[in-house]
């Protein structure tokens, strides 16, 4: 027995929560000591697996694959091809689309025909190139725009009508088309995809796989190796970034280090080269979108006609959700009275497109801004009245999929603090200004805002799981089926559950995600790994505490309110004892202290054949104002200043909160400005190296950047400590970057609408800037 402790102190509201703690990760990351798959300890034996493929092949029926110069090479120990597969030579998370190895045709560019297994990698990449691979070409489909014409889909065509835009359409006092084209984007983890496999008794696998998804690696490796899922385990404890390129993605690379590690009984490993990774994985969808908007002499919107054209790539993957999340954020923050979204997935023979943070929202959402941008440059008036006119309000507040918005106060409330506290309107005065004073340079400014979807639209991924043991010691083991990507989500959920037995953070000791310890997960995604594992994780907790609560109860006589858990100790009446030793008394009382949370998020009844029910449990809102200047000579651009606001409800951690909106915001900014992919007519892709990929660095960061928090209301009661999901929706707060963009090219002539597409490269502002001058009538 020990001191007697405070009791104001023990019962003091949140120890952990809403603290700017660090990522439990931090100092490792940036000391280099956090391990990756490839920091493992290699076990004695491992084999390096490297893919081959096709070097100048696109789409075409294999001919011959002559690969007996590879397996001759001294070092190689194996090389696996289609017929080496023992179960289902399919890695797709599932439409059973996707060969692990190719099997008669190659659908693109970049295609993996066969695998060279060998004592090194270096033997192994020397070795794949000695293969002599015939292939009878088929002219490929590789743009949009060629797919549709041609008519192939991965998936069949999706829409969501309201009304009639047809009528309503006519009866606009004015109808604004056009289309736009807006780029992907190439995922750039800093760790690439990687995969270790070691083999266990009877047929098992341990598989380390750097996933967002690793209940999806147990069935792909199951599923390939023709196993029981019970037979194989994947791990993960961190990925050194995923941002949606290893939830469906990493399974092929998992399958082939298993399949290598079954037919050589050694453990084998398989980490993409650079390029490798770029050419063969999928990326963000890029988009050709038509669009038709009819307004009344205002600029408020009277009826939508929106068509968006995906390029999904060779294969399904996931098209259908990010798809399906680029319709349900067609409407930006706007409302559309009679409107029809339609959407195609087009099948093209290219890497098979993916998620990507946002998926598929920002691409929805950027259209729908360039609507408005449209009707503002029509009418002559600041795209900022636009938008708020035609913001979702008390009346009109159903989305076009039947959803209210509910909080679009909190939209208003939160654009116009972030009006006022970026100064908006004396700096577009200053902006006009500037450009009337300066031939060459322009100037652009963009307040846009940020609407985004929290939950799977696809319902059933809407549920997580946590393990929870208690030790005797009073230290807790925690484990939940949500993967860490860098965004905190293990640290989120450690405050969580440290807050929920009253004990120090260092008493919750962090595990790696593992299919043997939570089943049947879900992939961490959609921005709600926090939302899902941390309740999971919270429920665990609180069913423990709540059994040694009925323990304590019993064994001193007294009511449930007497005992108060804070501090590592356990506060029984106004005696103190070190949760340590209530432990280890539980235990020998014979009370269970393990326990598996979990949790199904409630309220969701989207039914995507009928295109009625409620997608979403909540929307996170934002938004964000950028100026940027052009120089209309070279096309070159800055991003001078950016004001964000952002709400996460009431934050669990604001310093990753912040973190994540910096970053996603970067990330936008990226896609939006110097990302480009480039696919020669061949349908190679040409921009595979950082040397021909521009991803953002620090010096791209806007000179003046302020972020901050929304100060929110809160979340719902029923989420977890109020807060909201953070992960993806900041990178559409990027779109007002890409719109500033247009409204620099705009100040050019007055009335003509730029004809910018995404991303706004140097290149792409200087086409813009050329097709304006063409325009231009003289005077
Ligand atoms: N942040 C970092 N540092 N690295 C990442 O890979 N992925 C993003 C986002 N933030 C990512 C990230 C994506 S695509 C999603 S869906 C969410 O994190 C997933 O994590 P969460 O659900 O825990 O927010
Ligand atoms: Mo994020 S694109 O949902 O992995």
């Amino acid at each position: 027995m020990t001191a007697p402790l405070d009791r104001e102190h023990v019962t003091a509201p949140l120890k952990h929560i809403r603290k700017p703690l660090p990522h439990d990760s931090a100092i490792k990351h940036v000391s280099g000591t956090a391990t990756y798959i490839d920091d493992i300890v290699e076990p004695v034996g491992t084999l390096h697996v490297v893919p081959g493929w096709a070097r100048h092949a696109v789409r075409g029926r294999l001919l011959s694959v002559e690969l007996n110069a590879v397996r001759a090479t001294p070092g190689v120990v194996a090389v696996l091809t289609s017929g080496d597969v023992p179960g289902t030579n399919d890695c797709s998370s599932a439409f059973g689309d996707d060969p692990v190895l190719a099997e008669e045709e190659i659908f693109f560019f970049g295609q993996v025909v066969f695998a060279v297994v060998a004592e090194s990698r270096e033997i192994a990449r020397k070795a794949a190139l000695k293969a002599k691979i015939k292939v009878a070409p088929i002219t490929p489909i590789l743009t949009p725009e060629d797919a549709d014409h041609a008519d192939t889909t991965v998936l069949p065509d999706y829409q969501f009508r309201r009304g009639s835009p047809e009528t309503g359409l006519q009866a606009s006092e004015n109808v604004l088309s056009g289309s736009m084209f807006i780029g992907g984007q190439e995922h750039f983890y800093l760790e690439g995809q990687v995969a270790m496999a070691i083999p266990q008794e009877d047929g098992g696998m341990f598989v380390h796989s750097s996933t967002q998804h690793p209940t999806e690696i147990q069935h792909t490796v199951a599923k390939v190796l023709g196993v029981p899922d019970a037979a194989i385990t994947a791990e993960i404890r961190r990925m050194g970034g995923g941002f949606g390129g290893k939830e469906s993605q990493a399974n092929q690379w998992a399958a082939l280090a298993a399949l290598a590690a079954r037919k050589t009984g050694r453990t084998c490993k398989m980490r993409l080269d650079r390029d490798d990774d770029m050419i063969m994985t999928g990326k963000r969808h890029d988009f050709k979108v038509n669009w038709q908007v009819g307004h009344d002499a205002s600029g408020r919107i009277r009826a939508t006609d929106l068509e968006f054209l995906a390029r999904c790539g060779y294969s399904a993957d996931l098209s259908l959700g990010v798809n399906d999340r680029t319709m349900f954020h067609a409407d930006s923050s706007y409302f559309y009275p009679d409107t029809l979204i339609r959407s195609r997935r087009l099948r093209t023979d290219t890497c098979s497109n993916t998620a990507f943070r946002g998926f598929g929202g920002p691409q929805g959402m950027l259209a729908a801004e360039r609507m408005i941008d449209a009707i503002a440059i029509h009418l002559g008036k600041d795209p900022l009245e636009i938008r708020k006119l035609n913001f979702y309000d008390g009346e009109r507040n159903v989305t076009p999929y039947g959803m209210p918005v509910e909080e679009y106060e909190v939209m208003h409330d939160l654009i116009s603090r972030l009006e006022v506290g970026s100064d908006y309107w004396v700096r577009r005065e200053e902006v006009t200004a500037f450009n009337a004073a300066n031939a060459v340079l322009k100037k652009g400014i963009a307040l846009t805002p940020v609407k985004f979807g929290i939950s799977f639209t696809l319902k059933h991924l809407n549920q997580a799981g946590a393990l929870v043991h208690l030790y005797t010691d009073g230290s807790v083991h925690l484990n939940h089926g949500g993967t860490e990507m860098g965004q905190g989500l293990y640290q989120k959920v450690a405050q969580v559950v440290a807050e929920e037995f009253g004990v120090t953070m260092d008493k919750v000791i962090i595990t790696a995600t593992n299919t043997s310890k939570v089943p049947n997960t879900g992939p961490t995604a959609a921005s709600s790994g926090t939302d899902l594992n941390a309740m999971a994780a919270k429920i665990a907790a609180k069913e423990i505490k709540t059994r040694l609560v009925t323990f304590l109860c019993e064994q001193h006589q007294c009511g449930e309110e007497a005992i108060h858990f804070g501090d590592n100790k356990v506060l029984i009446g106004d005696k103190s004892f070190p949760l340590s030793e209530i432990a280890k008394q539980a235990h020998v009382g014979r009370i269970q202290m393990s326990h598996a949370g979990f949790y199904a998020t409630p309220g969701i009844t989207w039914d995507r054949d009928s295109v009625s029910g409620r997608p979403f449990y909540y929307f996170a809102f934002g938004g964000a104002c950028s100026e940027v200047t052009i120089d209309t000579m070279t096309g070159e651009m800055t991003v001078d200043r950016v004001d964000i606001l952002h709400d996460v409800g009431h934050s669990l951690n604001p310093a990753i909160d912040i973190g994540q909106i910096e970053g996603g915001f970067v990330q936008g900014m990226g896609w939006l400005t110097t990302e480009e992919l480039v696919w020669d007519e061949e349908g190679r892709l040409r921009t595979h190296a950082p040397s021909t990929y521009k991803i953002p660095t620090a010096s791209d960061l806007p000179a003046d950047f302020n972020v901050q928090l929304y100060e929110s209301t809160g979340n719902p009661e029923d989420t977890v400590y109020r807060s909201k999901a953070v992960g993806e929706p900041p990178v559409m707060l990027a779109n007002s970057v890409f719109c500033a963009i247009t409204d620099a090219v705009a100040s050019l002539i007055p009335g003509e609408v730029p004809n910018l597409n995404a991303p706004a490269t140097p290149e792409a502002i200087m086409k813009a800037v050329q097709d304006m001058r063409r325009r231009k009538v003289p005077s």
